[in-house]
């Protein structure tokens, strides 16, 4: 069966080298008057960034103010200092200069300005949005699609809470996408990019719905292009043309384009927030911890496109007469790539402790929102089902 769609990814991506040059032009086709650049802890200040992008609006005779210090897996304060800035600056323009953290924390500066009550409503589910200012975006790492998806990311600082929301409203007008300025990525933000690029396209094909040939060929190669340039780029990080196979692929495996036909699972994705919420640890790298042990705990209900998956993407040779075997060889290769490139493949490795039975009760808890929701599609997770998930990615 192939599941009904409506595919919308309105953003321009303006894609190669010194694409930079172009920011004061979009920005301004985009009427932008007075922007915000929000920008992340400090790399894009080090590598001349910043100042190309502060004289690109200068020329193009935009005024603008400034907000950096946004960290990995974004905080709700600094969304709230972002609303306080734009509105008292009367920003018309966001450009986020960073990753899916600035990104993130953009669009939700976006959702809060024009609106009266407490920003969280929205992720608490008290309010749905209804306006956002328009954001451009210069990509910096490519990891969590931010800049096409309808998806924003927050943090409560209070309690932890890391949920996420979608709205077509703030996808970016553009993205800016240099390869080169990636070329500085510590190692580990590169593996981890490259693993949460990747499980954006595993957690749509990964489906009850089988039957999109296209859309399985689409993703298939773009998991096999991620993972063989991954291997490149970790030996040689200025290998422009690996750095550009990954960096499209991380805007397309998250732009909703290989989800035609089928539908999200991201029943990992879930799992992962609750760690990067609890440890603030790199989600995609908390991906890799968990994905292993949600495959083992479904595949013997959906051994058919673990099959597919392990021959098609990880490269396993068919025993057709052992599905199962090679439905877990491919959770092998895998979990042996994931050590290849740095990522872990247990709870224990990304944290480099053993997690208590409390800090699992908790992630539960908060996961299940106290046992009143489940996660995943191709596969319900329940508040039981994320307890042993957890056990065995222990
Ligand atoms: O803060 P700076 O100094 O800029 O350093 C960043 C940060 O420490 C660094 N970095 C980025 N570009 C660099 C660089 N260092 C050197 N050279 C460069 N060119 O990399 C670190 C990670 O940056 P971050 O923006 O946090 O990475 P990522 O893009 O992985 O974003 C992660 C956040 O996005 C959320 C995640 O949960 C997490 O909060 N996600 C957002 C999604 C969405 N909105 O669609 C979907 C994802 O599934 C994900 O949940
Ligand atoms: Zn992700």
């Amino acid at each position: 069966m192939i599941k009904d769609f409506n595919f919308y990814a309105p953003t321009r991506v303006v894609f190669g080298r010194e694409t930079e040059k172009k920011i004061g032009q979009l920005v301004a086709a985009n009427g932008g008057k007075k922007v915000l650049i929000h920008y992340g802890g400090g790399s894009a200040q080090r590598s001349g960034l910043l100042d190309v992008v502060r004289g690109q609006l200068r020329d193009a005779d935009i005024a603008f103010c400034e907000l950096g210090g946004v960290v990995p897996n974004p905080l709700l304060s600094k969304v709230r200092e972002g609303i306080e800035l734009c509105r008292r600056e009367e920003v018309d323009f966001i450009l986020a200069v960073g990753g899916g953290s600035v990104i993130d924390s953009s669009k939700a500066i976006d959702y809060g300005v024009s609106y009266d009550g407490d920003v969280w409503d929205f992720w608490a589910g008290k309010a749905v949005p209804s306006q956002c200012l328009p954001i451009g975006v210069v990509l910096t790492i490519p990891a969590a699609g931010s800049e096409m998806s309808s998806s924003c990311v927050i943090t409560a600082d209070e309690g932890l809470l890391k949920r996420g929301i979608n709205s077509d409203l703030c996808r970016c007008r553009f993205a800016v996408m240099n390869p080169e300025r990636t070329f500085t990525l510590p190692p580990y933000q590169t593996a981890a990019g490259a693993t949460d690029i990747m499980m954006h396209t595993m957690e749509r094909y990964f489906s009850k719905y089988e039957d999109m040939t296209l859309t399985d060929a689409i993703s298939e190669a773009l998991l096999r292009t991620v993972k063989d340039s991954a291997l490149v780029v970790m030996r040689n990080p200025e290998d422009y043309r690996h750095r550009a196979q990954i960096m499209w692929a991380g805007s397309l495996a998250h732009n909703d384009l290989t989800e035609c036909g089928t539908e999200k699972d991201f029943a990992t994705h879930r799992l992962e927030h609750e760690l990067s919420a609890l440890f603030g640890v790199t989600h995609g790298a908390g991906l890799a911890a968990i994905w292993p042990s949600w495959a083992r705990y479904v595949k013997d209900k959906h051994l058919s496109r673990f099959v597919q998956f392990a021959v098609n993407v990880m490269g396993v040779p068919n025993d057709f007469s052992h599905p199962e075997e090679t439905a877990e060889r491919g959770i092998c290769t895998v979990e042996e790539f994931y050590r290849q490139i740095g990522m872990p493949t247990s709870i224990h490795e990304l944290l480099g402790r053993e997690i208590t039975d409390q800090e699992i009760e908790t992630m539960v808890e908060k996961c299940s929102r106290g046992g009143t929701i489940t996660v995943g599609a191709m596969e319900v997770i329940d508040a039981k089902a994320m307890r042993d998930i957890y056990l065995m990615a222990r």
